[in-house]
Order: structure tokens, then C-alpha cells, then sequence
């Protein structure tokens, strides 16, 4: 049998015999010689087939990408002037003795690397999209982060519980996934969003110290950095505080950093209220390897003769602020019209600025088309504040705080890789100090920043009831390079306050009942003080391996708009199926023929 992978054969092999399985990934005919790239999830290596054994020489001229092969042969250094230094078995190669086909292929729809393949038609057949090897090296890789992020925590007295799958609806602020149930009329499981409240009952039950490597499934939009299912390292604890919590993550994400990538991590890593955050990048999860900042102005602006300015300025809710650009000077008319569109996504209404020529000049080094409607005193602050040079850049967000937030936070992280401003390295960062709730302006009502179980701060109790906008919560997200790829608090464990909490947010007690009493209950026999986090494991691999995208670290993942192309999930039923569901469909005129199959084709 198999005596070596493929990958591992190097010089201290030579003329020794292996035995070799993998696919084939390249044959190419050389005067009368036969080479073949041999590829195992370890990687190459190049089998050469001489004429002089004429039957294995015609069977390796059938052989054909991807075929599998059993090789037998003898390694010997490649001839001078045909090594490959950038391959591990780039120095030697193996003589065919043997050859054995173990099983034909058909031609591959899509060259593996050829890398103009559509993205669709990799999904569609994602079992050829994994033989690439990246793909089986950020799988293998995923594989060893697991492991050591388990070991860690086995290690540190947590033991892993599994929670159900099939459950009720957790308020982690998605849409549900749900699953009908045949034995409850009318009834419906949603799959958890969170493991949540289950690993807060385990508190109860004096587990101590959980975790649990978990699928997770939110029905949202989806993003390079979601997906619909999805994998949590969940965390919780009992009679430990935030302090200790952060101090054992953040051991453990440092420790995995160290072993799987060789990378140290800033000990401790820093933190940042989300107050400041805000602030100074417009954003929760800022990438600190971008070196622009946000600068407010609006109480230069309040009475300026530009009202897009002196509105905001004005308002309460509002905000205007500056974004520096190093040497933006250059960009030209059609490059700031496409980031005035760029900020048009998130609502902004336009983009001024003002170029800095020659600042020594005053006024007339300046060049932009709101000069006019500024005074000097404003314009000095501008400078000022900002610290802009000559050569630079200076654009401007003016709008309601969120508006302007989302926007010039966007904008700042897209200008600072379209300009190269991006730094090397890694950049953890806690973000602490949340406001517990946050006011919804569509629904006119307050709603959880983090979850509803999420603790205030002891300090803030009393403004649950005067001045929920000024409640602070207990909770912590770790962002790592401008990604949250994780997110806790210290949980409510008193039902008087999670109650109060409840009503906040406008579930009312009969509400809280239904959706929640099993947790309210649970609480009052005897809740430790309890909190925990839950990492985004698919995101913290993503960042690991440099991965553009969570699909691609992911085996099956789903496509944008949440199917998956492998398998053609989802899919009609049959009507037998929807019956016993006691489901009928709307829209059935369509639904009997399209969307479901004929009873007669059930399996
Ligand atoms: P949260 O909702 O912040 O917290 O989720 C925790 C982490 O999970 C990751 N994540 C996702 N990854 C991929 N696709 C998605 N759709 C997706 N949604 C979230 C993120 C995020 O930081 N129960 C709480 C945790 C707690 O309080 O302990 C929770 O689920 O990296
Ligand atoms: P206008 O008066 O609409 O011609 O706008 C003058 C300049 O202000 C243009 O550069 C606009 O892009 C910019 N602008 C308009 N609205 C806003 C806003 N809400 N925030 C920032 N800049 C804006």
C-alpha cells in the first residue's frame, strides 16, 4: 500500500521506492517521455515515464487530469536545470515502475487553477473546488485551530455541551430559520441563532465552565463575512467577571495565533470604549491598521452660512465631521465623485472637501466648493484639528450621527486600501462600555445593542428607569484587523432586573412568559453571576488564513442569496410532505407545478 504522500517525498528519499496515490494534475508528453504532476492533499510531485517499458508507458499516455492513480517508482534527483526550488518536491522525482489506474475520470468542468473559473461553477461542483491545494490547506489548517482552541479550553476546566438544534426562537436580532413540526399542528422549532440561553440554563445547573463548537443560523443578509449557517466557539462561565473573561480569551486567541501562524499577538491587546470608537472611526469594529481618523467639527459649523452643515451641527442627533486623506490632493474629480457615491450607499447625501494646496496661503491655498460658506475662524479649526498638510485631502460627513458614522467609517476604510494606507500585522482590539440599548428610529423603540440578557453595568441600574439612553452594559466584542470576530457580556442573573430589561424593550410580561419563561424561571432558583463570549470561528479562520471570504473556509458554503448550488438546497417537497406538515402553500396556482414535486415522485 501507500508508502508516502505525494507531498513528502524529498531528497532524503533518493533511490529509495515509494508508493504513491493521488490525482492526476497535469500530464505533459516530452520526446517520447511521460510526466506526471501527482497531487495528494500534501501536494505534488512529478512522476517521469520512460518508453522502455512499453506496456506502462501506454497506459500513462491514457491518463488524463484527475484520473486517480496507484504509482509505484524510484526517487532520483532531478536532472540539473529542471529543479524546481518553489516546490517541497522540487528537487527530486520519482522513475514509474508501476502504474495503476485506479479510476478514470471524466474532463473536469473547470481547469482546478485556473483561477478566471466563476465562483458558481466552483460551488457547483465544490467537491473538484476543494482538491485545490489552498482549499485542503485552510481546511487542514481550520482543522488545527479547532483543536487547539479545544485543547486550550479542556485544559482551563471547561467541558464542551451540546445544545439542541431543533428549539424556539433565541433573540439574537435575526430572522429564524424554522422547521415545521408533523406532531404539533401548527407548530415550529427555529433553529438556534445562539446557543444563548441553553448555555445560561447550564450556568444554572452549575456546569461551571462551558463551551461548545456550534452551528448557529440566522436568515440575513448576507456578506463576504456571513454566511446563513454558521460555526460559534461558545463560551460561558460562572462567578467570574469580565475582567477575567477578556484576560482567558484573549490568552487563548494570542496562544492560537503562536502556534498555528507563528504570530505574536500585542499583550494585553488594547481596548476602547465604543463611545470612542464611534468617535474616532465611526465604527464598533474599527481596523486600527488604517491610520485616518474621524475629527468632529460641528461646533464650528453652527453657524455657518451652509446649511448642510449647520443643520446637523445644530441638531442633537446630528454630527459633521472630517476625514483627513495623507496626500489626497491628487485624487481627481472622478475618483471623489465615485466616493460621493460610495457614501451615497449609506445614506450620505454628499461628500465635500477641500483640497489643501498651499495652507501658507490661507483661504486661497485652499480649493473646494464649500470655501465660500465658510469663515475663517472654521476653517482654521478645520486645519487645525485635522492636521492636514499641504497635498492633503479633507472630506466631510454631515448628517444624523448614524449617517455620518456608517458613512465616513466606510469611506475610511476603503480609501485606506484603494491608497495603500493599509498596515501589516494584526490588530486586536477590545471594544467595551456599550450603551445598552440603542434607539430605533423606524419602530420609534429602544432595542438591545447586544442581547436582551446582557447585564447594565451595576453602576447604571438606577437609569434603566430615568435614562435608558445613558445605561452601559457589561458587554465586549474582540475585533481583529476591522472584523468583530467575537462578541460576550456578563449576563443578567437577578429576574427582577432581567424583567425590567424586558420591558425596555417592550416585551411585556405576558410576552417575556411566552418567548422566555423557562430562562426567567430558571433564575430564580439559584442563578450564579454568570457571562461568556462566542467567537465566529469561520471568520477567526478566514482572518487566519488570509482568506478573502468566509466561503472559503468554509467546506459547503451557501451563496449570496442563501442556497447551495452542490446540492440545490432548498427545494420543493411534495405535497405528501406539506400535508403532514399540515402546510399548505400560498400562491399555489405556481406551487403545485413549480415549486413542489408531484406526490407520485416521492422517494
Ligand atoms: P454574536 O451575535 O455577536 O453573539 O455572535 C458571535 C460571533 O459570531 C460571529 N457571527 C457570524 N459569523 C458568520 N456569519 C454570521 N452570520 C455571523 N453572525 C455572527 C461573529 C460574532 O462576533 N450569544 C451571543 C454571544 C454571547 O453573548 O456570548 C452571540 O451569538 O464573529
Ligand atoms: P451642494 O450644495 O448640494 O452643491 O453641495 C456642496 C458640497 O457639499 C458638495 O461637495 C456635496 O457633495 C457636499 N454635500 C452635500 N450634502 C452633504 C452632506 N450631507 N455631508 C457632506 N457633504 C455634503
Amino acid at each position: 500500500m501507500r508508502t508516502d504522500y505525494c507531498g513528502q517525498v524529498n531528497e532524503a528519499h533518493i533511490d529509495r521506492e515509494v508508493v504513491v496515490y493521488g490525482w492526476v494534475h497535469r500530464r505533459r508528453d516530452h520526446g517520447g517521455v511521460i510526466f506526471i504532476d501527482l497531487r495528494d492533499r500534501s501536494g505534488m510531485l512529478q512522476v517521469v515515464y520512460d518508453p522502455d517499458k512499453p506496456e506502462i508507458f501506454r497506459l500513462a499516455e491514457q491518463v488524463r487530469n484527475e484520473f486517480v492513480l496507484k504509482v509505484r517508482g524510484k526517487v532520483r534527483q532531478r536532472p540539473q536545470g529542471t529543479t524546481n526550488p518553489n516546490l517541497p518536491t522540487g528537487m527530486i522525482e520519482v522513475l514509474g515502475l508501476e502504474l495503476e489506474i485506479v479510476n478514470p475520470a471524466e474532463t473536469p468542468p473547470f481547469v482546478l487553477d485556473d483561477d478566471t473559473v466563476s465562483e458558481e461553477l466552483r460551488l457547483r461542483y465544490r467537491y473538484l473546488d476543494l482538491r485545490r491545494p489552498e482549499m485542503l490547506e485552510r481546511l487542514q489548517l481550520r482543522s488545527r485551530i479547532t483543536n487547539m482552541l479545544r485543547h486550550f479550553l479542556e485544559e482551563h476546566g471547561f467541558i464542551e455541551v451540546e445544545t439542541p438544534m431543533l428549539t424556539r426562537a433565541t433573540p439574537e436580532g435575526a430572522r429564524d430559520y424554522l422547521v415545521p413540526s408533523r406532531t404539533h399542528d401548527g407548530s415550529f422549532f427555529a433553529l438556534p441563532q445562539s446557543p444563548q440561553l441553553f448555555k445560561q440554563l447550564l450556568m444554572v445547573s452549575g456546569v461551571d465552565r462551558y463551551f461548545q463548537v456550534v452551528r448557529c443560523f440566522r436568515d440575513e443578509d448576507l456578506r463576504a463575512d456571513r454566511q446563513p449557517e454558521f460555526t460559534q466557539l461558545d463560551i460561558e462561565t460562572s462567578f467570574i467577571d469580565e475582567e477575567e473573561i477578556m484576560r482567558m480569551m484573549e490568552e487563548m486567541i494570542r496562544k492560537v495565533f503562536a502556534q498555528a501562524l507563528e504570530e505574536p499577538l500585542h499583550d494585553p491587546f488594547p481596548r476602547m470604549s465604543y463611545d470612542e470608537a464611534m468617535q474616532r472611526y465611526g465604527s464598533d469594529k474599527p481596523d486600527l491598521r488604517i491610520p485616518l481618523e474621524l475629527v468632529d467639527v460641528g461646533d464650528v459649523m453652527t453657524d455657518v452660512d451652509f446649511k448642510v452643515f449647520s443643520g446637523p451641527a445644530k441638531d442633537p442627533q446630528g454630527r459633521v465631521a472630517a476625514l483627513r486623506i495623507p496626500n489626497g490632493n491628487e485624487l481627481t474629480r472622478k475618483e471623489i465623485d465615485d466616493y460621493t457615491k460610495y457614501v451615497g450607499i449609506y445614506g450620505a447625501k454628499g461628500l465635500a472637501y477641500i483640497k489643501v494646496n498651499e495652507w501658507a496661503k490661507k483661504r486661497e491655498g485652499l480649493q473646494s466648493p464649500i470655501l465660500k460658506f465658510l469663515p475663517d475662524a472654521s476653517i482654521d479649526a478645520i486645519m487645525q484639528r485635522t492636521g492636514a498638510q499641504d497635498g492633503d485631502l479633507i472630506f466631510f460627513g454631515a448628517d444624523k450621527t448614524r449617517i455620518v458614522n456608517e458613512a465616513l467609517g466606510a469611506l475610511r476604510v476603503k480609501l485606506g486600501h484603494d491608497k495603500g494606507l493599509v498596515e501589516r500585522g494584526w490588530k486586536p482590539l477590545w471594544v467595551v462600555d456599550f450603551p445598552m440599548f440603542e434607539w430605533d428610529e423606524g419602530e420609534k423603540r429602544w432595542v438591545a445593542l447586544h442581547h436582551p440578557f446582557t447585564s447594565p453595568k451595576e453602576e447604571h441600574l438606577a437609569l434603566l428607569e430615568s435614562d435608558p439612553g445613558a445605561c452601559y452594559s457589561r458587554a465586549y466584542d474582540l475585533v481583529l484587523n476591522g472584523t468583530e470576530v467575537g462578541g460576550g457580556s456578563m449576563r443578567i442573573y437577578r429576574p427582577h432586573i432581567q424583567k425590567k430589561v424586558l420591558e425596555h424593550l417592550g416585551i411585556n410580561d405576558e410576552e417575556a412568559r411566552d418567548k422566555f419563561g423557562f430562562l426567567l424561571d430558571a433564575l430564580k432558583y439559584g442563578c450564579p453571576p454568570h457571562g461568556g463570549i462566542a467567537f465566529g470561528l469561520d471568520r477567526l479562520v478566514m482572518l487566519m488564513t488570509g482568506a478573502q471570504s468566509i466561503r472559503d473556509v468554509m467546506a459547503f458554503p451557501k451563496t449570496q442569496t442563501a442556497g447551495c448550488l452542490l446540492t440545490q438546497a432548498p427545494s420543493p417537497v411534495s405535497e405528501k410532505q406539506l400535508r403532514e406538515l399540515h402546510i399548505r402553500l400560498r400562491n399555489s396556482g405556481k406551487t403545485t407545478s413549480n415549486q413542489t414535486i408531484p406526490e407520485n415522485s416521492d422517494k
